[in-house]
């Protein structure tokens, strides 16, 4: 148990990314999708208001609020409603009648946890997902400016995404104390999400003079040059957002 800090809005970017690239996944679902927020913290904020993002996608989405800490549930107790609840539990993913989750995402949850950890909280979650689940496993700052999160499927890690404030942002390497745990600890000469962040800082700098434009068509010029040598998953659409997701295949741990 940690002091869970939990602003208001902290997790926005990552809410957007789940209701918008991964929308498909809520409204394939032929029941209720279960939308899991796993560790949300000392305040239910993020809970609320992923249920209010999601209810736009999928009216009938059930987000379900799971802490290890007793008194973090009793605290989402009274902002229960129709498809918002709150209950005592972790990775194990507990859920009435077996229900499997189409979505659940830990964020700055195993920030806390020894990297070799990772592995078995991942595996956990993997066997409880719906057939179109995803556990999304980030970090981001006290403000959500700077997010990361790692997607994984029942059949292994897929993406990295990156999502930054543009304002403000000196290099896109700022986000790297922001990595997930499974990566955090790689970000040194010879391991690839190292040289990733590196050839991105490259191209930033390169197209420094964008700025005139503003810092979104400085970071959109950034990402349709890295897309050259990196197997980018998202376009324009999504680099207007600050927000850029890598095929996790190109970032692992290197002998992964
Ligand atoms: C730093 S807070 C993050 C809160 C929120 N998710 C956010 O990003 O603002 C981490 C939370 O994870 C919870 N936590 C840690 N290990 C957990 C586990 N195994 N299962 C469920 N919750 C856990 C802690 O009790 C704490 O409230």
């Amino acid at each position: 148990m940690t002091r869970g800090t939990t602003n208001p809005n902290r997790l926005r970017r990552c809410d957007r990314w789940i209701a918008g690239p991964q929308a498909w996944r809520l409204r394939r679902s032929p029941g209720p999708p279960v939308v899991v927020d796993l560790g949300y913290g000392a305040s239910p904020t993020t809970a609320v208001e992923l249920h209010d993002r999601l209810s736009a996608v999928r009216p009938d989405v059930q987000v379900v609020g799971i802490e290890i800490d007793p008194a973090r549930v009793a605290a989402g107790k009274p902002l229960e409603r129709d498809g918002l609840s709150f209950r005592l539990g972790g990775f194990e993913v507990p859920l009435d009648g077996g229900a499997r989750p189409t979505v659940v995402r830990a964020f700055n949850v195993l920030r806390q946890y020894a990297e070799d950890e990772v592995p078995a909280a991942w595996a956990l979650v993997q066997e409880r997902l719906a057939p179109d689940g995803l556990l999304v496993d980030g970090t981001c700052d006290e403000i959500g400016r700077r997010a990361a999160w790692v997607a994984v499927d029942a059949t292994g890690p897929l993406s990295l995404t990156l999502s930054l404030r543009m304002g403000g942002l000196e290099r896109p390497s700022d986000v790297a104390e922001r990595l997930p745990k499974s990566l955090i600890h790689r970000n040194v000469p010879g391991e690839p999400v190292h040289e990733f962040l590196a050839d991105l800082d490259r191209a930033w700098a390169r197209h420094a003079p964008h700025s005139s434009w503003g810092a979104r068509q400085r970071f959109l010029a950034t990402a349709a040059e890295v897309r050259e040598s990196w197997p980018l998953l998202d376009g324009p659409s999504r680099w207007r957002l600050g927000e850029l997701t890598v095929a996790w295949s190109a970032v692992a741990p290197a002998g992964r």
